[in-house]
């Protein structure tokens, strides 16, 4: 290379340093714990393996535990969330061991899981249950002091497991934790599963129709969101007490198949397979747009949207699917189906990942200090975590709080 020419790579690590870097400022609570890991070195001589996204807020999370003594290694959540420039930089500036490239397939993505596995890790930090799964399949996971969860959906696959008694490590269940529960889904999910719709199909929300299927945490975040941004939005939802409460908030409530025939934008957020399939696809009017902000592309039937389609899929924007149907109706994917807001967007901002992965540093380091003494299954974190990161974040924010005077507190916690 002529002297004074950069490479492709330098300019890739460049940009995912200072991505890395723009993030950082968003992230006071992460940046003040890893100061104080940096202190106290809480996981000296840790080996942790990660199956996160690897974005600019991950590379973060890698910054504090690196600061607390740990050496990583990391392989991707999803084949598409991938950045790849924060990739780059993780391994170059950073040191990490990264197996990660973005749209790698499902072999190379497997490969991955078992590289970190084979790499005998002392804590697991999971999105998905992915890497925890492939530890038991290898029978390493004995061998671990434990694993840290950040998803809804993984949580369920490894309480499926504790009952069938083949959890072999204590779980923390992170995405249980407060700090992370109450903000990640409702604002981290709400604003990033709208803002990849709207990237990849720059379609205007205001008076449009959109439905939302399914009214968890995240799907509350997207309806108020979508809601925010002037649609007219629709609740489907299996749980009776949750669709009231849809209700009660204003939404429209149908059953899918209806709400098939007259919404215009469907996201699916409920975690289960085939939400939406041929019955609904049947129902679709001409142009309907339909994304996944689950986790895993699961709740869009790709199988019956080709078997409905009298052609090969076109890509008619870069991250949009026509699928065209007899009689001429075509129906838009976005991002081939997998989960929206990483896939076509960056993911949760900055600021939302600050609480989470504080929670998820903080529940690496009470693993290490528990070591032995939790059982193999999936643990609530201790709440004094999630009371941490939020006196952090709202320090961070200028915000005082007052507390109980002793008066109170007797008079609170007496009986009389
Ligand atoms: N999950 C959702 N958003 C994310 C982000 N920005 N980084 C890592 N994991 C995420």
């Amino acid at each position: 290379m002529p002297p004074g020419r950069r490479s492709a790579l330098q300019d890739l690590v460049t940009g995912g340093d200072e991505r890395i870097a723009w993030a950082e400022r968003q992230m006071p609570v992460l940046r003040a714990i890893s100061e104080r890991f940096a202190a106290e070195r809480p996981l000296a001589g840790l080996r942790i393996a990660a199956c996160l996204h690897i974005t600019a807020e991950t590379a973060n999370l890698v910054r504090a535990l690196r600061a607390g003594g740990a050496e990583l290694a990391l392989c991707a959540a999803n084949p598409l969330s991938t950045q790849e420039d924060v990739a780059a930089a993780l391994g170059a500036t950073l040191g990490v061991e990264v197996y990660a490239i973005r749209g790698e397939d499902r072999a190379a993505y497997a490969r991955n899981l078992e590289t970190l596995v084979a790499g005998a890790p002392g804590v697991l930090v999971d999105d998905g249950a992915e890497l925890i799964v492939t530890a038991h399949a290898a029978g390493a996971a004995q061998g671990v002091l434990g694993a840290t969860e950040e998803t809804t959906t993984g949580l369920v696959r490894l309480r499926a497991m504790a009952a069938e008694g083949e959890l072999r490590c204590p779980v923390l269940a992170a995405n249980e934790m407060l700090t992370e529960r109450l903000f990640n889904d409702r604002y981290g999910t709400g604003q990033s599963a709208l803002d990849g719709i709207l990237r990849a199909t720059n379609l205007l929300f205001a008076g449009r129709s959109v439905v939302v299927i399914g009214y968890g945490a995240a799907g509350r975040g997207i309806a108020a969101r979508a809601k925010g941004a002037g649609a007219v939005v629709t609740v489907c939802e299996v749980d009776p007490v949750r669709a009231l409460e849809a209700r009660m908030e204003g939404y429209a409530v149908l059953d899918s198949l209806t709400a098939a025939a007259r919404g215009e934008v469907f996201i699916a957020v409920t975690g289960a397979p085939n939400v939406l399939r041929r019955e609904h696809f049947e129902r679709m009017a001409d142009g309907a747009v339909l994304a996944n902000a689950g986790h895993f592309d699961v709740e869009i039937s790709l199988d019956d949207l080709l078997a409905l389609a009298v052609a090969p899929p076109r890509a008619v924007l870069p991250l949009v699917d026509e699928y065209e149907l007899a009689g001429g109706r075509r129906l838009h994917l976005v991002a081939k189906g997998r989960v929206v807001n990483l896939a076509a967007a960056a993911g949760h901002p900055a600021a939302v990942m600050d609480m989470s992965f504080s929670a998820q540093a903080l529940a690496v380091a009470y693993l290490v200090r528990s070591a032995g003494t939790l059982t193999a299954g999936v643990h609530a974190a201790p709440h004094s975590l999630d009371e941490e990161v939020a006196r952090l974040k709202l320090a961070s924010l200028g915000v005082q709080i007052d507390t109980l005077s002793e008066e109170q507190t007797r008079y609170l916690h007496s009986f009389r």
